[in-house]
């Protein structure tokens, strides 16, 4: 398992704030269970759930054949922050020794009910990057200049960027593969040569399309049942 950039495509679970720890163990054994094959060294496969769930999953995967072979952590957030005196916040340190490899950075649940600026971002990029965590920073349209302006070229040089319309994430209809396709081009002209994913309302029956024109997807909705996620990675093989 790795940090690095170096993947093909990539594929995000981001579980949000939904399940306890038995509905995690439970999701791993189903998933694994449902999984036909092992997905291929190019994709690189991460589940992102609530804080407390880690400790448990990490210990349910490393215990299962199938899925340590490939399936790695993420977290949803990272502290701004070194660990010291910021109750409620959680530092690289308190991420020890977990098998962390991806943070998505800046959500727009981050943005819009916590009030994150690109600056808070920023230093959120900066504490992932000193604990070879890949960050993965999300940009609506209205973000991307303001963020890349907000990161150093040493970071835009590590990160991995997502293109996430507000209006897309979680209502069942996800953005026309066209504007996506624009909406990359945009990125990559203000962050330079990134890695650039798309998230709102993918699905297994529409992850290929984003494929096609993206280095991979966030998946909010249809990484909750673990056949629903299960049947995505299906899809793309
Ligand atoms: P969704 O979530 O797949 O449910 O739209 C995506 C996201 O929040 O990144």
């Amino acid at each position: 398992m790795s940090s690095s950039i170096q993947f093909q495509k990539l594929i995000i679970g981001n579980w949000k704030s939904h399940k306890n720890q038995t509905q995690a163990r439970d999701w791993l054994i189903d998933f694994a269970q449902n999984l036909i094959a092992i997905p291929d060294e190019s994709l690189k496969v991460v589940v992102a759930p609530p804080y407390p769930l880690l400790p448990v999953m990490a210990e349910a995967i490393a215990a299962e054949n199938k899925l340590k072979r490939f399936l790695e952590l993420g977290v949803q957030d990272m502290s701004p922050f070194s660990a010291g005196s910021y109750t409620g916040a959680v530092s690289g340190l308190n991420l020890e020794p977990m098998p962390i490899t991806t943070a998505i950075i800046g959500h727009s649940d981050r943005r819009r009910y916590f009030h994150e600026t690109d600056q808070e971002i920023a230093q959120k990029v900066d504490q992932a990057l000193q604990h070879d965590i890949l960050p993965v920073v999300c940009v609506d349209d209205d973000q991307i200049d303001s963020q890349a302006a907000a990161l150093s070229d040493e970071q835009r040089s590590k990160v991995v960027l997502a293109y996430e319309p507000l209006a897309a994430i979680g209502s069942g209809k996800p953005w026309p593969v066209q504007k996506v396709e624009a909406a990359v081009s945009s990125i990559k002209a203000a962050f330079g040569e990134v890695k650039v994913l798309y998230g709102g309302s993918v699905a297994f029956s529409t992850v290929a399309d984003y494929l096609a024109v993206t280095d991979g997807s966030i998946v909010g909705s249809a990484s909750l049942k673990p056949t629903d996620f299960a049947d995505l990675l299906r899809a793309i093989e």
